[in-house]
């Protein structure tokens, strides 16, 4: 590694081994209790990074040994239908998890079909049981992209104790769960927002600053302190001048690996984490199941 620049934590090398000990558990579990645990990924519309999204759930499930109930629906889908599958997939004693692909198309009611979702199969933490165990601290299912970002510090061993966290972003998907799992592994935590005054006073102020806001390079070198640790959450897709299309995070990654500690890239950083943080979660709620 040249030391001018950043150590890079690369996630894709982590979930790769995370999912490699998944697999051997699987393997084992499924001698042990006769099934595999199951993953159904519902699916509405084909928005294509979406279907991308999804192919690679189940891509990393059937490596990992674990079933996958697929569940692609046709635009037009209405809510009625998507409620009857969730309700038929809470009973099925071979599923395990649940995940509906969002966005949805404009016409369902994301928030009412999250709801339905049994919270002991909620494997990407957004029912409100799940964020309420959250909040109080009890163990349980936590949200996959924050879940991801939590271990990739902790295999990296960067301390969070006592640090000062800086989640840009305040989406009930990551900035909140992500702000709320830093508070329980004792950083001091600052949320900010789209109405945050004097944003980069305040990114400056971070050991640990997570951008979770959805636009392209938008942290810049001179909002980012000197040796702190910088994870990019974003997933941005953006045309180069050739007319190709590629993937790009929140963070200016060329410019900030030059006065940051450590650094997330993107691709091959949190994105990697999220898919096995499912496979996990999916895993322990099977375990659950069976004990
Ligand atoms: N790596 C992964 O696996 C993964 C998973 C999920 C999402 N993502 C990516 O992460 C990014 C964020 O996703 P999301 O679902 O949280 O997005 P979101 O729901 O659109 O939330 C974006 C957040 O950024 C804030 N924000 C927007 N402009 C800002 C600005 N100029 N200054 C400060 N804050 C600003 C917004 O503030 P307000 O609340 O005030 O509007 C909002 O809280 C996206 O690029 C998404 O693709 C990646």
């Amino acid at each position: 590694m040249d030391s001018t620049y950043a150590h890079i934590l690369d996630g894709k090398a982590l979930a790769q081994r995370i999912q490699a000990q998944i697999s051997e558990e699987v393997a084992q579990l499924l001698s042990t209790f006769g099934r595999p645990p199951g993953l159904a990924v519902l699916m509405v519309g084909d928005n294509p990074a979406s279907a991308a999204y999804v192919r690679g759930k189940e891509r990393a499930c059937a490596k990992a040994g674990i079933a996958s109930f697929g569940h692609h629906f046709p635009e037009n889908t209405s809510q009625t239908e998507l409620e009857q599958t969730i309700e038929a997939l809470n009973q099925d004693e071979r599923v395990d998890g649940i995940l509906v692909q969002l966005p949805l198309p404009d016409h369902l009611n994301a928030v009412s079909l999250l709801h339905q979702i049994n919270p002991d199969k909620d494997v990407d933490g957004l029912h409100p049981v799940s964020l309420g165990r959250l909040v109080r601290g009890e163990s349980g299912l936590r949200s996959c992209t924050p879940a991801g970002v939590m271990r990739l510090l902790r295999e990296y061993q960067i301390e969070v104790k006592g640090k000062q966290a800086v989640v840009v972003g305040r989406s009930i998907l990551v900035g909140k769960p992500m702000s709320l799992m830093l508070l329980e592994a004792d950083a001091t935590v600052t949320i900010a927002h789209s109405r945050t005054e004097n944003l980069k006073e305040l990114t400056r102020s971070a050991d640990i600053l997570i951008a979770a806001i959805g636009r392209t390079q938008f942290i810049t070198a001179d909002m980012v302190k000197p040796q702190s640790v910088v994870i990019d959450v974003g997933i941005n897709r953006v045309s180069d001048s050739s007319g190709q299309s590629r993937l790009v995070g929140d963070v200016h990654f060329d410019t900030v690996r030059e006065i940051a500690q450590s650094i997330t890239p993107v691709p091959g950083g949190v994105g990697a984490m999220t898919v096995a943080m499912l496979l996990h979660n999916t895993v322990l709620s099977y375990k659950r199941s069976q004990s």
